[in-house]
């Protein structure tokens, strides 16, 4: 019987279980058995953690968050670090991976990721292995695919939050900074913060300075007496950049920007304004998916799995037009997919009056 592997790796995301077992339902009725590794790469890699993912293994799963197979977004596969710096995942690593298929029989792997994992892929496509991407983040910043799973999940856990902080922030006439993940993008802040109602929106795409947010806010409390403002982790604050917070010689980390920033508009504007910061962080990775998220989820895993047993391998599945294609995997790694003047969300709320800039 033939078999192949699945894995993924990097942050995990509402939908991941969708997929792995859409994967492994379709796998099965085109007569491959599938073996499932643990914790990103690292399963692939000595000591080889994996197992057998058999039609009773996955079933039931598909509405769970989180992944069944465990995932790590570092280790010896890393092959980001930072905005679009690549790093070469050394040879024997490499060599070690593809041996290890071999020596499990298994002829190739769907591999669940973002950019990161995607961009690894790549590199094991050139030892020999037989890859098909699904592309996989909450950041939906993926070039060639309108939609990532796992992101419509995040947009609806920040909306629901922005619910319940605009009655707070209303009933104390304060200024509420709301801080979203999306790493080196604005898609979730602009998407979430526009249905949420968001009074300002702060991506990395458009570089604000503290002033003119400043005046805004001002003039919102005179008229309104309280604002809302989503902050993306990654925004870009004229002059001073992007907020980093941890940074290790593996990985560099986001966050923070939503209290670093109430502390610049202090800073400008002393004893003005009452001020609070909300850090959303993980709650929007975690938890079930939504309906959205599990059919797109569950269409990549069918897809991934039939574009394999065609042979077309070193592609990734792509959502566009409502519809499923392959495209080469090196041509959605690399440069990210960025909110623009000619994002709908964005021209939307613009027009709205949100302070976007
Ligand atoms: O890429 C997904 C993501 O959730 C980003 O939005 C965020 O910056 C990052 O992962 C957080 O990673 P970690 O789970 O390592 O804190």
């Amino acid at each position: 019987m033939k078999r192949v592997g699945i894995l993924n790796s990097g942050g995990d995301c509402a939908g991941l279980n969708a997929v792995i077992a859409s994967a492994v339902v379709t796998a099965n009725k085109l007569g491959y058995e599938v073996i499932g590794f643990e914790q990103g790469w690292e399963g692939l890699l000595d000591p080889m953690m994996y197992r057998p993912l058999t039609l009773d293994a996955v079933r039931g799963i598909s509405h769970l968050g989180g992944t069944i197979l465990g995932t790590v977004n570092h280790g010896r596969f890393g092959a980001k670090k930072g905005e679009g710096q690549s790093r070469r995942i050394p040879a024997d690593v490499l060599q070690m991976a593809a041996d290890n298929l071999k020596k499990l029989d298994v002829d190739g792997l769907i591999v669940i990721g973002g950019d990161g994992t995607l961009s690894g892929a790549v590199q094991l496509a050139a030892f020999g292995v037989n890859i098909v991407g699904v592309p996989k983040t909450i950041d939906n910043d993926l070039m060639l695919t309108a939609r990532t799973f796992g992101f419509s999940t995040a947009c609806q856990v920040v909306v629901d939050a922005l619910d319940r902080i605009h009655t707070t922030a209303t009933s104390h006439h304060r200024v509420i900074f709301v801080e979203t993940m999306g790493r080196h993008t604005g898609w979730i802040a602009f998407r979430a913060g526009l249905a949420g109602g968001a009074n300002a929106i702060l991506a990395p795409e458009f570089e604000f300075q503290v002033p003119d947010l400043v005046s805004f806010l001002r003039h919102r409390q005179a008229t309104r007496r309280s604002s809302v403002v989503v902050v993306a982790e990654g925004a870009h604050i004229s002059s001073k950049g992007v907020h980093w917070g941890e940074k290790s010689e593996e990985e560099v980390n986001l966050g923070g920007i939503s209290h670093y920033l109430m502390s610049l508009v202090g800073g400008l504007a002393p004893d003005e304004f009452e001020m609070r910061h909300v850090v959303l962080g993980h709650t929007q990775r975690g938890g079930t998916p939504n309906a959205a998220d599990r059919v797109v989820a569950k269409a990549y895993g069918c897809e991934a799995m039939k574009a394999y047993d065609r042979g077309e391998f070193g592609t990734v599945v792509a959502y566009i037009n409502q519809s499923m294609i392959t495209v080469p995997i090196d041509e959605c790694t690399g440069d990210l997919k960025r909110v623009t003047a000619d994002t709908l969300e964005y021209i939307t709320a613009r027009d709205l009056g949100v302070f976007v800039h």
